[in-house]
């Protein structure tokens, strides 16, 4: 399959450039197997195919899908994802727009924003990134949100139609997830799936979709959480790993069985001397002693964060279709 061949000769490139030959010799021959899941490849063919759908819908319907995004406050983060949003937008003929608003903006300023959001006729989806300065309660804000315009799937209407199996805006990194395994043909039938972290936005929707009927799904699966006795243990029992905790180089290779699938969420900044920003991203796995046991794994970056980005931006093209709702 070319996408998988690729992803093993790109993983190659890739490792060839941060170590010394005979290091680098051993690890391919360890990786023999190991393909990596390439977030990066994936995500530019899916918004290429989007592309091609905007111009049929402006020249038959004259219509472009429309996605606004409400970021609130001056989180670092946020604003890295809230402009890569919106410029994933650009670039496929998507039309946006960001509504940017100081930290000290009162709750009731927030949920008037969100309620000229659900009335302007010309907006498909909108997003309010999270988190939220302290002061805002997102519970309030999520439910204020029309569920036929919350292409995050955060709305409980939108949870619970996906929990019944009915058509629904999927949570952006499970749709993100699910998309890359059917891409890249992953088995997942009878498969055991240990998740690690059970968030609502995450954990807990991912779980939930691997463990429904049909393909992606059909798997056993595990939630693991803070409380969860002997992890390691839990994780050692996978064929597919979902980790989503949030703690850099949390999962480690002796948790990890031989050829099990593993799908790495985080997204972490940790000091490294060597990089000009004196520091770089990692996931919640310890890629580099993990990957030489998988079948499939994704990098941190270039893997599962791209793939968010891409399922925000499908679930703004079924908003506009209105292929979810009427
Ligand atoms: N914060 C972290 N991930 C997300 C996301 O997928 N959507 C929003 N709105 N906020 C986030």
């Amino acid at each position: 399959m070319m996408l998988t061949e690729r992803a093993t000769i790109d993983s190659r490139n890739w490792r060839a450039g941060c170590m010394n030959e005979p290091d680098f010799a051993t690890f391919a021959r360890q990786i023999e197997h190991m393909q990596l899941l390439d977030g990066k490849l994936l995500s530019e063919n899916i918004k290429s195919e989007l592309a091609a759908e905007v111009d049929l819908l402006r020249e038959r319907k004259g219509k472009i899908p429309h996605l606004a995004a409400v970021l609130v406050g001056e989180n670092p983060a946020s604003q890295v994802y809230v402009n890569s949003k919106i410029r994933s937008c650009e670039q496929i003929g998507f039309k946006s727009t960001l509504i940017r608003r100081p930290e000290d903006t009162s709750e009731p300023e927030v949920l008037d924003i969100i309620q000229s959001l659900n009335e302007d006729p010309d907006i498909d989806g909108f997003i309010v990134q999270l988190p939220l300065p302290k002061h805002i309660n997102e519970e309030k804000v999520t439910l204020a949100i029309d569920h036929r315009k919350d292409v995050d799937g955060f709305h409980p209407v939108n949870f619970g139609r996906m929990a019944q199996g009915l058509p629904a805006f999927l949570p952006a990194t499970p749709y993100g997830i699910v998309e890359m395994m059917r891409r890249y043909n992953i088995e997942t039938s009878g498969k055991h799936c240990v998740v690690v972290g059970r968030s609502n936005i995450v954990g807990t929707p991912i779980s939930i979709l691997l463990s429904r009927k049909g393909y992606p799904g059909d798997c056993t699966v595990t939630l693991t959480h803070s409380r969860t006795k002997d992890l390691p243990a839990e994780v050692r029992r996978a064929d597919i790993v979902v980790a989503a905790i949030g703690i850099p180089q949390f999962v480690k290779a002796d948790w990890v069985k031989e050829g099990a699938v593993v799908i790495d969420v985080g997204i972490n900044r940790i000091p490294d001397a060597s990089k000009k920003s004196g520091a770089r991203l990692v996931g919640d796995v310890d890629f580099d002693a993990v990957a030489p046991k998988c079948s499939y794994i994704t990098p941190v970056p270039g893997g599962v964060g791209l793939m968010t980005v891409t399922a925000l931006l499908m679930n703004t093209l079924k908003a506009c279709k209105k292929e979810i709702y009427q």
